[in-house]
């Protein structure tokens, strides 16, 4: 090892950031508003500490779990993100090749810029995302893609009745370049992002174009009667929309407020977790996102009580970096800080971690 190998998710996020063109920097890591949520995320994150256990007379700790029926060797699956063709020519594909590698899920976006089929091709366990879209004809067919392609299940992100106000992307005026397109959304009817307007971001007025705004719990139930896939909700909060979604036949939720893009604003989701757990207990698995960069968040989500965790950005920082390789390497990183934090806490293995109690630290500044 030299001694500029990255040793950790942030080592690999700067030479993203030296990579990349600052717009396209600033779509990836931005948040919205102020950015206080993005900020709080981390924040809060720091401030979970673990009551770690002594004497289990831990060897090698086993993170191998199930994510909803899908085997993975860690509790841990790759965030759906849209696009990953903006941050290197293989996308998706490279993303998706190292998930395999690694042997943990990938969610496909519905704006993904490499198609389902494609990604199938890698051999990864893929879920695939959906964002509710006007047209009924074109989610109809995304799942119809979906199920085809051989995803194990379904995601539906409901945080975005609209985008974000991304104020980075919109003071860079932030489009798409030509060659990089939603590959699920072809067909002309659902437009472009690729039409520069000055002061503001593409990406929102093609979501703001092509979204329905008004998605609610009858099209989840509508959606639960027409796939036999196990069907997730990304973006829960409140634990009365977690209640809602077990009652209306969900499998799992997401703890998450969109990585901070979303309600600037929105609770850091590590501290909505434990309600959002405890009202489910025994009825949906409980996923969480939003600021997981190292093996110890992943404990702290765990701890907290999370079934695993979705990564988002550290992924992209990966494949900004050095495509395949780069991603194979902060799902690497991520295994073995994990691994080392399970032996010092004490846990053999995932139902452990689980049992582990946590209180609040205080913040070093
Ligand atoms: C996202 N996210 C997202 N979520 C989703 O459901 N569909 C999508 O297409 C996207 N696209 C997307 C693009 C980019 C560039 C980012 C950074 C994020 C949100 C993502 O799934 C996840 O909720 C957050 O990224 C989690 O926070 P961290 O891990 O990035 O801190
Ligand atoms: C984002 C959308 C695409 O967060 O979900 O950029």
């Amino acid at each position: 090892m030299t001694r500029d190998e990255p040793l950790t998710v942030a080592d690999i996020a700067r030479l993203a950031q030296a990579r990349l063109p600052r717009e396209l920097w600033d779509y990836v890591a931005g948040g919205s508003g102020a950015e206080t949520t993005l900020a709080a995320n981390r924040a809060a994150l720091d401030e979970v500490a673990v009551l770690s256990r002594v004497l289990a007379g831990t060897t090698e700790p086993d993170s191998a779990t199930r994510l909803l029926g899908s085997a993975s060797s860690m509790p841990l699956a790759v965030a759906p993100m849209a696009y990953q063709r903006l941050l290197h020519p293989d996308g998706e594909f490279a993303a998706a090749e190292a998930a395999q590698a690694a042997g943990v899920p990938y969610v496909v976006s519905t704006l993904a810029s490499v198609s389902v089929e494609e990604i199938a091709k890698t051999g990864a366990t893929t879920w695939f995302q959906l964002y509710w879209l006007r047209s009924p004809g074109v989610v109809e067919s995304l799942v119809a893609r979906a199920e085809d392609a051989g995803c194990e299940a379904l995601m539906v992100t409901v945080d975005v009745p609209v985008m974000g106000r991304r104020l980075r992307d919109a003071r860079n005026s932030f489009v798409l370049p030509d060659d990089v397109v939603a590959a699920h959304l072809t067909d002309g009817a659902v437009g472009r992002a690729h039409d520069r307007v000055p002061g503001s971001s593409a990406i929102a007025a093609h979501t703001a174009a092509v979204f329905a705004p008004g998605l609610g719990w009858p099209d989840i139930e509508w959606l639960r009667d027409r796939t036999s896939l196990p069907l997730v909700l990304k973006g829960i909060l409140d634990p009365r929309d977690a209640v809602r979604a077990a009652e209306s036949g969900v499998d799992a939720v997401v703890v998450s407020n969109h990585g901070g893009r979303q309600l600037d604003g929105a609770a850091p989701s590590i501290l909505a977790l434990p309600a959002v757990a405890e009202a489910l207990t025994g009825r949906a698995a409980v996923y969480l996102d939003s600021g997981i960069s190292t093996g110890t968040d992943i404990l702290r989500a765990l701890a907290s009580g999370a079934d695993g965790v979705l990564v988002g950005r550290p992924v992209l920082y990966g494949l900004a970096a050095d495509g395949a390789r780069g991603v194979g390497r902060v799902l690497s990183l991520l295994t073995e800080e994990f691994r080392a934090a399970m032996t010092l806490a004490g846990c053999t293995d995932i139902a452990a971690v689980r049992a582990l109690s946590t209180v609040r630290t205080v913040r070093a500044s």
